[in-house]
């Protein structure tokens, strides 16, 4: 039987969002309802809302998400009911050209559920990177569950399915930052912080951390940056330069999505070094470079999608890491807030007063 459940929808663009009952089929083949305890908010729902993802209105949104599984279809192997999960946005296919050379985490064919969630009259929503978890309950590919250990609080452990994996994994799998190395990190919200975090974990000798807010630079420093550098200050390329020998970084992470930013971080790596760009541009954003320099200082320009994350592989690792104590993923929380409450978290976003907002179900 189709269940109804409370849940937070983008109607239109730029229309505030609202609590509407959703109905959720039930599961599948392949498929998964989950129990949804904790979902964060992301820059990118905000992006959803304000149709800069694309046009395909109503949204449900939500997708950083922790909760138990309830059910599943036919075929479901890898999760059953009862399970705690985190739930990601790329389950892998396992068929692709990607998938068959053995680098899943690059899978050009990842799928959500099949079968779509509806509003009362029978309206289909698109979920929010194929989850849509600010609802009670939703409907995801079951290969979009992750099992991890039950001992870390929801609202934690849900940070791990977008923003907090991207930056972690944007140094460790994309930039892959080595003992000792040196590395900047421009642009120190969820994403950059968390980048912060993976240099630290990787064994980075020095970190320095670029903002242009000096609340964000003190939590970077927080969360594990050596130095900070404020780029409303002075050239922040001069200042990376300065901090490393006179040469620059050997691995430059740019957390922002902005030409200017990235330009940044091509000039302040080290020869042979490498930018890794998290940050997401916008289309209409272009950039300019001598080709020349690009050939010439060697080394890496990558970009990183979700960390390059293998959900599998990464989302327990990092939460029993996390039980250690050598990182501390709530450190990333902020506030908790109930579901009616999202608009506010939007404007707190803006005013830039937050790492992460997570609604508690
Ligand atoms: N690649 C991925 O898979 C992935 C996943 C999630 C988010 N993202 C992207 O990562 C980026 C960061 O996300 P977030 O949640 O941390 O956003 P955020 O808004 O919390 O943080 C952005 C930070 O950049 C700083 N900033 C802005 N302009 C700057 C400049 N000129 N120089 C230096 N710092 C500047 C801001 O002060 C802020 O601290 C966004 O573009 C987001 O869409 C990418
Ligand atoms: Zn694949
Ligand atoms: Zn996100």
């Amino acid at each position: 039987m189709p269940q109804h459940v409370q849940g937070v929808i983008a109607p239109g663009r730029n229309e505030p969002v609202r609590v509407e009952t959703i109905v959720i089929p039930d599961p599948g083949p392949g498929e998964a309802v989950v129990r949804i305890q904790a979902c964060g908010v992301c820059h990118t729902d905000l992006h959803y809302k304000q149709g800069g993802i694309n046009d395909d209105f109503p949204f449900l949104l939500g997708h950083e998400a922790a909760g138990t599984v309830e059910s599943v279809g036919e075929g479901v192997t890898d999760v059953a009911p009862g399970d705690y999960v985190i739930l990601n946005w790329r389950a892998v296919c396992g068929q692709c050209r990607a998938c068959r050379r053995g680098r899943p985490w690059y899978c050009f064919d990842t799928h959500n559920a099949k079968q779509r969630m509806t509003l009362l009259d029978g309206t289909e929503l698109s979920p929010a990177l194929g989850i849509g978890a600010f609802a009670e309950k939703t409907l995801v590919a079951a290969g979009q569950c992750t099992k991890v250990d039950p001992a870390v609080a929801p609202e934690i452990a849900g940070l791990l399915g977008c923003g907090v994996m991207a930056g972690i994994g944007a140094a460790i799998n994309t930039g892959n930052v080595s003992r000792g190395d040196t590395v900047a990190v421009i642009g120190c919200g969820g994403v950059g912080d968390a980048a912060i975090v993976g240099a630290r974990l990787a064994g980075a000798a020095k970190i320095i951390a670029v903002d242009i807010d000096e609340r964000k630079l003190a939590k970077a420093k927080e969360m594990g940056a050596t130095d900070t550098v404020d780029s409303r200050a002075g050239d922040p390329v001069e200042a990376i330069r300065a901090l490393t020998g006179g040469f620059g970084a050997d691995v430059v992470i740019e957390a922002v999505g902005r030409p200017e930013t990235y330009r940044q971080a091509f000039y302040a790596r080290d020869l042979a070094g490498t930018v890794v760009l998290v940050g997401v541009p916008t289309p209409e954003m272009k950039l300019e470079l001598p080709l020349l320099d690009v050939f010439g200082r060697g080394g890496a320009l990558k970009s990183s999608w979700y960390g390059d994350c293998l959900p599998s592989r990464d989302f327990p690792m990092l939460i029993d890491l996390h039980r250690q104590g050598r990182i501390d993923l709530g450190a990333f929380v902020t506030e908790t807030i109930a579901l009616d409450e999202i608009e506010k978290a939007f404007a707190r976003m803006h005013e830039g007063d937050v790492l992460r907002s997570v609604v508690v179900l």
